[in-house]
């Protein structure tokens, strides 16, 4: 077994089995805001990935992916199903995202949370050389960092949770509570998005464990825990490459064509998920076009929504009543030749999607709840021509960074309206103003300044900071 300096462990690999036009197997990058962060950061080092490849049974053997080894670890079906799709995401997700699903609680789920998480620590301990550092992701891997500790107490554990990390009164109802904390508490460093969320954290430690805690650091026995918020961010200089390749802005030339060369395109590209608002932008569209404020023959929308977690009830529901509604607004309000909503449902490549950035005069990004959301970072970083408009949730940890965006409360219907309405009829010079300070921004709060902030704090001797950042 080769070791790596440096670990990361999350519960997705970055890439995605899938079938090729020709029926041969091809891996593709994996839809999700954790990848998309990850992925061009580890290109520079000699990294391992230990992750789950998507299937169950025995684990496929990878092929390294642009220098970073692939170490698979094998789920079963039970895994799989009490795991991923029980406690991780009919428990915890929506939990952490104000509970705006019910969250389910099954002790047989608790049971395979644990079996998994030790899986994952097992193969972390045998792919870290010695000293290195083993940095942790997301609410699957929460009991990691203290199991990986009383394995390898060489280690130098992060951890960095990439969704919102929930108020007291919300998490108290985790009959695990306790144990969540603890293990997450394994770490050196415990990364959040947002300062909010570095104070639950610390609020609950205090509350449920009964540790001396402040919102940066927590006494752990003889150790010192710290804490802290690094908000998440996105490869800038690959998008703005892409985004200026003359086949890129071709191909956004042909999308707007083919959307038959509407005033205003709107534009959204979401996970298929409950959390991500995309109900409530329906419904505002939809009333839009019914009052007569955007006809479709100039204002056209776009709706990319990739399936996910397809065997999660909450999530087959949402698809459904999703695409019942594109069906009743497309039958409603399309022509021959001219649906309302152009509602897309396949996986893209990047090129493809900086293409649709490029075509999109609005960006309508309004989840209910969301850690980060790189959807609204990558589109700012496409508009290398300085055009377009975010409508920006403010309940997306980016509304934190983007405070020129059109911030919206997207439980406010007639709020979300009116500021659809107010961005398409902004001023030229308005919005450009807007675009360039969200670009001044992301320039320099880019994923090498999140990597860079996140690996001083945790690996104080700056050796992976400096090799990995520069
Ligand atoms: P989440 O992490 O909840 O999925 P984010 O907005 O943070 O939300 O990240 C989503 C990531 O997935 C982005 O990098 C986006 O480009 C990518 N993505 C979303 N939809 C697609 C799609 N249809 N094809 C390829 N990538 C997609
Ligand atoms: C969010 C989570 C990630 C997850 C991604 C895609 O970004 O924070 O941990 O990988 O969604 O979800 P999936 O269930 O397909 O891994």
């Amino acid at each position: 077994m080769r070791q790596s300096s440096l670990v990361v462990v999350a519960n997705r690999l970055p890439v995605d089995d899938s079938v090729a036009p020709d029926g041969a197997c091809e891996w593709r990058r994996s839809p999700g805001g954790l990848v998309s962060a990850l992925h061009p950061l580890l290109q520079q080092t000699p990294a391992t990935w230990v992750g789950w490849a998507g299937g169950t049974g025995p684990a496929p053997t990878l092929a390294d992916v642009d220098g970073v080894r692939m170490h698979t670890v094998p789920l079963a079906h039970d895994d799989v199903r009490d795991h991923y799709e029980g406690f991780a995401n009919s428990t915890l997700w929506p939990l952490y995202h104000d509970a705006v699903e019910q969250p389910v609680y099954h002790r047989r789920w608790w049971e395979a949370y644990q079996r998994v998480n030790r899986r994952f620590a097992e193969a972390a301990a045998e792919a870290a050389e010695p000293g290195a550092v083993v940095w942790v992701q997301d609410y699957h891997l929460q009991l990691v960092p203290e199991l990986l500790r009383t394995l390898r107490p060489d280690l130098r554990i992060g951890f960095f949770m990439h969704v919102p990390f929930p108020p007291p009164e919300l998490f108290m109802q985790l009959p695990r509570r306790a144990e969540l904390l603890l293990g997450m508490l394994g770490a050196d460093l415990v990364g959040f998005q947002r300062p909010q969320a570095a104070h639950n954290f610390a609020q609950l430690a205090t509350k449920v464990l009964g540790l001396a805690a402040t919102d940066r650091r927590i006494a752990v026995g003889e150790r010192v825990v710290r804490i802290g918020a690094f908000p998440v961010s996105i490869d800038m200089r690959e998008m703005e490459a892409l985004a200026g390749r003359p086949d890129v802005v071709r191909r956004a030339a042909q999308i707007r064509r083919d959307l038959g060369d509407p005033q205003h395109v709107i534009l959204s590209v979401d996970r298929m998920d409950y959390t991500k608002g995309i109900e409530q932008r329906l419904k505002a569209y939809s009333e839009l076009l019914a009052a007569g404020h955007v006809k479709v023959r100039d204002t056209v929308m776009v709706q990319v929504a990739v399936p996910s977690r397809e065997r999660v009830e909450q999530y087959q529901v949402l698809r459904d009543r999703v695409e019942r509604e594109v069906g009743r607004i497309n039958g409603e309000f399309g022509r021959v030749g001219e649906p309302a909503i152009h509602y897309l449902t396949q996986p893209f490549d990047r090129a493809e999607l900086a293409a649709l950035y490029r075509a999109a005069d609005i960006m309508a990004v309004t989840p209910l709840r969301d850690g980060m959301n790189l959807v609204a970072k990558e589109y700012v970083a496409a508009r290398v021509d300085g055009g377009g408009a975010l409508v920006l949730s403010e309940f997306a940890g980016a509304a934190a960074e983007f405070t020129q965006a059109f911030l919206v409360n997207p439980h406010d219907l007639e709020g979300l309206k009116s500021t659809l309405l107010q961005a398409l009829q902004a001023s030229e010079p308005d919005r450009a103003a807007r675009m360039r300070a969200m670009r001044d921004h992301l320039r320099v709060h880019d994923i090498r300044a999140w990597a860079r902030s996140y690996l001083t704090a945790l690996d104080q001797s700056g050796v992976l900071v400096n090799r990995l950042t520069t």
